[in-house]
């Protein structure tokens, strides 16, 4: 039996469009901050069964998450391999909102290749992890990270990178609201890949964002990352409400949330924000600015629906 950990992420530069699905292959960089109070722990035994078994959060499922998880063991074991039981408990609400599916697949990729005997180094381990989902590459490093594409002889290939910074961030998530999403990240970006007209201008943004934000981290300048933060988040927002159907996440709160935060920020306090594939509200800032941050969030919805987080480390093997 094999058990993992790992902590999901929120992206500052985002991954909006696959190159290729079979492979998972973003079509742009991406650039996330690893959560370290929210955590995912997967354990792999596997079994003498004839099929596959997950439970999430102890309920047992047998659907299209489950083919998910099975296919992913494939990449892992080859499809002979001995059949698994999956367990995956998470410590955050499903409903904030942070791609869940980060935190699982970084667990499941280290538990998985401990269980099945595959040596991978960190770089493979995150290649794997992104096949199950695209931000769970990021999640198998701590701190910033970024998802590097790189391409050798023709053969384009994109795995996970530590990026050196001078700024230390933590989180303070204000959960709009609960439950599955209407539309989740996989369609939504591939809807909006396919419809929108904003499509390569938004990749385009991408590239110049991810320059931006890794000199802004490691020159410690907090402004010149919170202006691309936010912008590549509404640019985000933007490809995906221009795709037809239009496609909108926002809620009514959302924009309150923001409206707070830029106010907070125009006083002088050092936090900026980012909106993932739903209508919840991220807020990034340095430790000693998080209580107004948090105060400010907190007034609008509750402080029962703010989690804070500081950052996290990497996908971590507890048992093999
Ligand atoms: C808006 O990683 O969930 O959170 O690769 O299809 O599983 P798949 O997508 P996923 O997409 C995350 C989208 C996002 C932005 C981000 O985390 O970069």
């Amino acid at each position: 039996m094999a058990v993992a950990v790992a902590h999901p992420n929120i992206a500052l530069v985002k991954y909006w469009g696959k190159a290729d699905s079979e492979r998972n292959l973003p079509a742009a960089e991406s650039l996330s901050l690893t959560l370290g109070a929210m955590f995912t722990q997967a354990q792999v035994e596997l079994s003498g069964g004839s099929t596959d078994a997950l439970v999430i959060n102890g309920v047992s499922r047998s659907d299209k998450e489950l083919l998910r998880v099975s296919r992913f063991l494939d990449l892992i074991g080859g499809s002979n391999r001995a059949r698994a039981r999956v367990t995956s408990t998470t410590n955050f609400p499903m409903s904030a909102g942070l791609a869940s599916s980060a935190a699982a697949f970084a667990a499941l990729a280290l538990a998985g290749s401990a269980a099945y005997g595959s040596k991978l180094d960190r770089r493979e381990l995150s290649i794997l992890a992104r096949r199950g989902s695209g931000s769970a590459a990021r999640s198998m490093l701590g701190g910033f990270v970024r998802v590097r594409i790189e391409s050798v002889d023709g053969y384009v290939e994109a795995f996970a990178e530590q990026v050196e910074s001078k700024l230390e961030l933590h989180a303070a998530i204000a959960i709009v609201k609960g439950g599955e999403k209407e539309l989740g990240s996989t369609d939504g970006m591939e809807h909006t890949r396919q419809t929108s007209p904003y499509h390569s201008q938004w990749l385009s943004t991408v590239t110049k964002d991810m320059k931006a934000a890794i000199v802004a981290l490691g020159s410690g300048d907090f402004e010149a990352l919170a202006d691309v933060t936010e912008g590549n988040a509404l640019a985000m927002h933007a490809d995906a409400m221009a795709a037809r159907p239009g496609i909108l996440y926002f809620e009514p709160e959302t924009l309150e949330l923001v409206r707070a935060l830029r106010a907070l920020r125009k006083s002088g306090v050092l936090v900026t924000f980012t909106i993932d594939a739903g209508p919840n509200v991220v807020a990034l800032a340095p430790a000693r600015e998080l209580p107004k941050v948090t105060e400010a969030l907190a007034a609008i919805l509750g402080s029962d629906r703010v989690l804070t987080s500081p950052p996290g480390e990497g996908a971590k093997l507890v048992e093999s």
